[in-house]
């Protein structure tokens, strides 16, 4: 597991110069969700694939980028799903952006993933690595730190509601609506990164990505997006649901699927199945 940290750093830092640099454009080429990729989603999905292919240990590796897997060393036992840059279109604006690895022994299957990471890609370029703990470390100079462990409280005051609410369920409002009369806060850009990122540091609250009436299985990826965050956020002493089901119970059946999902800690999740189980 030692080398694909170091790889994910590796990458981290390269993909940290291709963001600085201005030429941002878009490409001929469309991903498997039809959207048109930025050259700099390419670049990244490149680094990442150049640096995965020196590490023996893995064995293949999926991207939102590529439609199909890839395998890279028939004797390697990890199956690595990774979303490059996650919210690229936000380094037009500025904004922080992120990469997200769930690492799966075997096979790509929720079951399987032992470890997860991401990296944010912002002020400061940070890395959280989820293994047996939920760890933050910070890029200084050219080197990661070590900098604590990540643990979340039983309930937190951040709200971060994604999709588009004219497309949300009455119900999904309302629960949305009802935590900010209970007093929390909207933190929400746009970036699952940075979005989720804050409300770990910050001690918790939800992150919700409902199944909407144009999207029933709601937007996000299990393998690159999805699954990476649920194993973070249930590390650092989180729940991770799709509404009703802990979303590492879930199967995956191509690896784009896509799933509603919820990620919070204790108090907020407990309330999301109270509702979901009342309504949907
Ligand atoms: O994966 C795509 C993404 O950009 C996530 O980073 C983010 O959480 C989500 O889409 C935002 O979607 P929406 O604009 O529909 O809330």
């Amino acid at each position: 597991m030692t080398d694909i940290f170091d790889a994910i750093q590796r990458t981290a830092k390269r993909i940290k110069k291709a963001i600085d640099v201005k030429d941002i454009g878009y490409s001929q080429q469309s991903n498997s969700s039809g959207e048109t990729q930025l050259q700099l989603d390419i670049q990244c999905d490149m680094i990442i694939e150049e640096e995965f292919s020196q590490v023996p240990s893995i064995h293949t590796i999926a991207s939102e980028e590529k439609e199909n897997a890839m395998l890279l060393n028939e004797a390697g036992k990890y199956f690595i799903a990774y979303d490059p840059l996650d919210g690229s279109s936000l380094v037009d604006v500025n904004l922080s952006v992120g990469s997200i690895f769930g690492i799966y022994e075997g096979e790509f299957a929720a079951d399987k993933m032992v470890a997860s990471c991401y990296v944010v890609f912002g002020p400061r370029v940070e890395m959280v690595f989820a293994h047996n703990k939920t760890k933050l470390h910070l890029l200084q100079g050219d080197e990661f730190e070590f900098v604590k462990e990540i643990r979340l409280k039983e309930k937190g005051n951040l709200n971060a509601p994604g999709g588009t609410q004219q497309n949300w369920a009455p119900y999904h409002k309302e629960m949305v609506d009802g935590f900010f009369k209970e007093g929390y806060r909207l933190r929400y850009s746009g970036g699952m990164v940075p979005d989720l990122h804050q409300i770990l540091l910050k001690g918790g609250g939800l992150f919700s990505y409902p199944g909407t009436s144009d999207k029933p299985d709601g937007k996000l990826r299990k393998l690159f997006e999805v699954f990476p965050f649920a194993f973070a956020y249930k590390t650092a002493g989180g729940e991770a649901i799709d509404g009703k089901v802990d979303l590492m119970e879930l199967g995956c059946a191509h690896i784009h699927d896509t799933s509603a999902c919820f990620f919070g800690s204790k108090y907020e999740i407990a309330r999301v199945k109270e509702v979901y189980a009342a309504n949907a």
